[in-house]
């Protein structure tokens, strides 16, 4: 194993995107628990280790702590925020209760030009605080090197022994010198030669579900959208033929998706693994009959999607693992699922009840959408396939409203197909979002070649968002939106009005249902 940076977790929600940063300059970064043995720290691959945000108070008793030893590995230790306090505290410094918590965009004034942690940061800079204790006074030995009206250290270091900490978060983008700071940690302060890869994280991921899963057998839930396909490929690369696919095709795909994922994973496609294809399409239009509740319409089709995977599982009979898509993201949403329940999201790589296993493997877990879809690149999967649009569990289900038919899915299919194709045309980027037909429940008088018509209203979306969970209405031509109007009136029968969802999120959601 080549070398690598630890993150030691105490509890802070950006624990994976300092591994990120750290990935981005070329080093592996391994995310551990900050209950982890010393011992397992004194691996030579080990160049640096940081120590993350988190709740809690350091001076409180049943507050994460670690080992103080730990300062006298000899490798370059970076606290960040909760990590910087605990270091400060454990070395003896101060840690108070600030007299004002500091939040959001805060600037910094440098108090040391031979700062290394800071080495060509401008005087003043824009960093992201969150923070109500602080460090009162820094341990002795240290400098500080950087201050706030409120916080007299916002950054310290002690350069002989290699200690480095800063109270706010580097990690975030609002801090804006904060790349300047990985880099000079990881290259100049860790001596990192920067040779990871992608593909490094590819092949080490595959040596890895190798040891792991040995001669087992492994269940994967395909659902064809990027995180599955590349879990699929990931592990297929690994154990070839003890991999079994699945992909239950419930009818509320998009136009010809079960067919391309079909010409990607099944026995045509390039790739060594069991691939079963599941028609389910009349079973899921019998069960959503007469049923026009969004949240009831979900939960139909969570239930009854794992329940037709299930069928298919038990019929394979005991698998070692189930194999999930699962990433970062979904990590962590599931995590907070506190609040009120906007939507009960379902994604197809959820857990089925009855499937017998002994363990799961996900091997995506620590990417970001961006890193899958660079990985999936990397495993040579199709640009079209890894590029693909997110589109949710439920599928065209939540995107036709009310009672979902046959005859309705056909429509969306066919509108949403025009759309996308005009959009490909027209040549607008739709990496910065999400963009789809939808079929709205309203019908409406129109006048077509002298007849009147009594049908369907489709309205297109575009949204542009970075994390899906604020969004913007995509300002797309006028010109393009009208071609777009004249061949779904024309060419998709039951149409006779086009509209364009000007709706951001929120407080409409970016789904229909
Ligand atoms: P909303 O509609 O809540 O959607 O603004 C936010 C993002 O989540 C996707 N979405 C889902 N994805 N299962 C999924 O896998 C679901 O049940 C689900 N519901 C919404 C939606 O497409 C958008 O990207």
């Amino acid at each position: 194993m080549a070398e690598k940076i630890i993150v030691l977790d105490f509890g802070g929600q950006y624990k994976q995107l300092i591994a990120r940063r750290v990935r981005e300059n070329n080093v592996y970064a391994e995310i551990l628990p900050n209950t982890t043995p010393i011992e397992k720290l004194k691996d030579k691959d080990i160049k640096g280790i940081i120590l993350t945000g988190g709740p809690d108070s350091v001076y409180l008793e049943d507050s994460p702590s670690y080992d103080p030893a730990l300062y006298t590995l000899g490798v370059p230790v970076l606290g960040i925020c909760y990590g910087a306090q605990l270091m400060a505290y454990q070395l003896g410094g101060q840690v108070k209760t600030a007299p004002v918590s500091e939040y959001g965009s805060t600037e910094v004034t440098m108090d040391n030009q031979s700062t290394m942690l800071l080495k060509d940061w401008k005087d003043k800079s824009i960093t992201w605080m969150s923070h109500t204790d602080y460090i009162a006074v820094p341990p002795e030995g240290f400098e500080v090197t950087a201050h706030t009206p409120v916080c007299p250290v916002a950054g310290m270091e002690n350069r002989e022994r290699n200690l480095y900490a800063v109270q706010f978060h580097p990690e975030v983008e609002h801090t804006e010198e904060g790349q300047k700071l990985f880099r000079n940690f990881i290259y100049d302060i860790c001596k990192c030669e920067g040779t990871w890869k992608m593909d490094s994280f590819v092949e080490t991921s595959i040596q890895e579900l190798r040891e792991k899963i040995g001669n087992g057998r492994v269940l994967c839930a395909l659902s064809g959208g990027v995180d599955s396909s590349v879990c699929a490929v990931l592990l297929s690369k690994a154990i070839g033929k003890q991999l079994t696919c699945v992909f239950v095709d419930h009818g509320l795909l998009r136009k010809d998706e079960g067919d391309e994922v079909e010409a990607v994973f099944g026995p045509e496609g390039p790739y060594e693994l069991n691939f079963i294809r599941v028609n389910a399409q009349e079973y899921f239009y019998e069960k959503l009959k007469g049923v026009s509740d969004p949240e009831q319409k979900r939960k139909i089709i969570g239930a009854e999607f794992i329940n037709v995977f299930e069928k298919e599982a038990k019929k394979i009979g005991m698998v070692d693992f189930l194999a999930q898509g699962t990433i970062y993201p979904d990590v962590v949403e599931s995590g907070i699922g506190k609040g009120a329940v906007i939507k009960s999201h379902h994604n197809v790589g959820g857990l089925p009840d009855h499937v017998d296993f002994k363990d799961i493997v996900e091997p995506l877990r620590s990417l970001f959408k961006d890193e899958v879809r660079q990985a999936g690149l990397e495993l040579g999967i199709p640009a079209k396939l890894v590029f693909r649009q997110p589109f949710p569990g439920p599928g065209l289900g939540i995107r036709i409203v009310g009672e979902v038919t046959e005859e309705k899915v056909r429509i969306v299919q066919e509108a949403d197909y025009i759309y996308r194709q005009e959009l490909e045309k027209a040549g607008i980027d739709t990496g910065k979002g999400q963009f789809f037909a939808a079929l709205t429940n309203m019908r409406s008088v129109g006048v077509m070649g002298d007849h009147r018509t009594y049908d369907y209203a489709v309205a297109l979306r575009g949204v542009i968002t970075s994390d899906f969970m604020t969004a913007e209405a995509a300002e797309i031509p006028w010109s393009v939106l009208q071609t777009c109007m004249n061949r779904i009136i024309n060419e998709v029968k039951g149409v006779n009005r086009v509209v364009y969802d000007l709706t951001s999120k929120p407080p409409g959601t970016i789904e229909f249902e």
